[in-house]
């Protein structure tokens, strides 16, 4: 390694024997800089105040020159400070960029690298069923209608004609949200028991006529079990026109259930009950699974129970400035995930809301 020599004679040539002789060795010790200790390693080994070699050359050649000569020797001490520093800084500017050229190699992209792949996920059995029957009411021109799973008790019941204390309420077990007192009745909030509310939003706004499905989440104060879920889901009919009769009602739903279930299904009307229709009538369909021979799924009879329906009642119309003498509708309701469950044979609708993915990935 270079060592800084006693200079023996001052004149021109000697000096410049010396100079070139260091600038060679600084320029050797730059080549094997390759990282960033090695580089303050020969900055502090160069320019450390502390027996740096330039203190050496500025020792032993400045210093010790005599004193006609000094002025010279001066002179080209400082150029080589100049040298040095300058020889400092693009070593490390080229050690700087030798790591940045390091790490964009090690971040470029390998093309023939299988790509990061992923998992698709898949439509919920219970949402595709719902999907479906929307699409068959939309392939009647029905369009969709939705509205808050948090409702008012006006539009949950009182505007489907369900009086305050009337014992029809008592048949939907309601979650009522807390702290409402204070509210006069009707605006008191509770999570929809149906998708019913809807009928009356979409009437409220829209003229007639009116042909809308509403698929939605409801919500029960049911303990779950293999038939039962406080949350679940919904699909609600709604068709106001002029001269529209039961006949429509009987017509569109046959023809709806036909093409959920194939076309070789009979549909029964039997008489029932719901404070929003007058006449209300329950739809069964004949079994699709045993054609009627009798099963589990039909409980032997041949027939299953699959929705509310009925003529709207005129007193609705009251609620939402429509004239009773000159429309009339039918409405239906629907719920979905008994509709699922029988359709892919899963005796526990329970699973459908645990969210176990060995379960839900059949599905997909
Ligand atoms: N809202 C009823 C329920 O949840 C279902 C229903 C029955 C809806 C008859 C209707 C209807 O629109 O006409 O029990």
């Amino acid at each position: 390694m270079y060592t800084v020599p006693e200079l023996e004679d001052y004149s021109p040539e000697a000096l410049d024997r010396a100079v070139a002789d260091l600038i060679a060795a600084l320029e050797e010790e730059s080549h094997s800089i390759a990282d960033e200790s090695q580089w303050k390693e020969f900055r502090d080994r160069w320019m450390a105040r502390k027996n740096g070699v330039l203190t050496q050359v500025n020792d032993a050649w400045l210093k010790a020159a005599p004193g006609p000569q000094k002025r010279e020797v001066g002179k080209r001490v400082n150029e080589l400070k100049a040298s040095v520093e300058q020889k400092v800084e693009s070593a490390h500017e080229s050690i700087a960029g030798a790591t940045a050229d390091k790490a964009i190699a090690a971040e470029r992209v390998d093309v023939t690298l299988p790509g990061i792949r992923r998992e698709l996920g898949a439509e919920h059995p219970v949402i595709r069923t719902m999907n479906e029957i929307v699409s068959v009411f939309k392939a009647m021109g029905y369009s969709i209608g939705t509205g808050p799973e948090i409702e008012t008790d006006y539009y949950n019941f009182e505007s489907l004609n369900f009086p305050p204390n009337h014992p029809a309420r008592d048949m939907q077990d309601t979650i009522f949200l807390a702290g409402q007192e204070h509210k006069a009745q009707r605006d008191r909030l509770l999570l929809r028991t149906h998708t019913s509310p809807v009928q009356i939003r979409t009437m409220e706004k829209q003229k007639p006529p009116v042909r809308i499905v509403i698929p939605g989440r409801v919500y029960r104060n049911d303990a779950p079990d293999a038939t039962h879920s406080p949350m679940f889901h919904q699909v609600e009919g709604l068709a106001v026109d002029t001269n529209i009769t039961f006949c429509d009602l009987k017509g569109t739903l046959d023809h709806a259930m036909k093409s959920l279930f194939g076309s070789s299904v009979k549909t029964r009307f039997k008489p029932s009950f719901f404070p929003f229709t007058e006449p209300s009538a329950e739809v069964m369909i004949s079994c699709p699974f045993c054609g009627q021979k009798g099963c589990r799924v039909c409980k032997q009879s041949g027939w299953i129970e699959m929705l509310g329906s009925g003529m709207v009642d005129p007193a609705l119309y009251g609620f939402v400035d429509y004239d009773p003498a000159k429309v009339s509708g039918f409405a239906f309701g629907m719920g979905v995930d008994r509709l699922a469950a029988m359709k892919y044979g899963v005796d526990d609708i329970q699973l459908y809301f645990e969210g176990d993915v060995r379960f839900l990935r059949q599905f997909a």
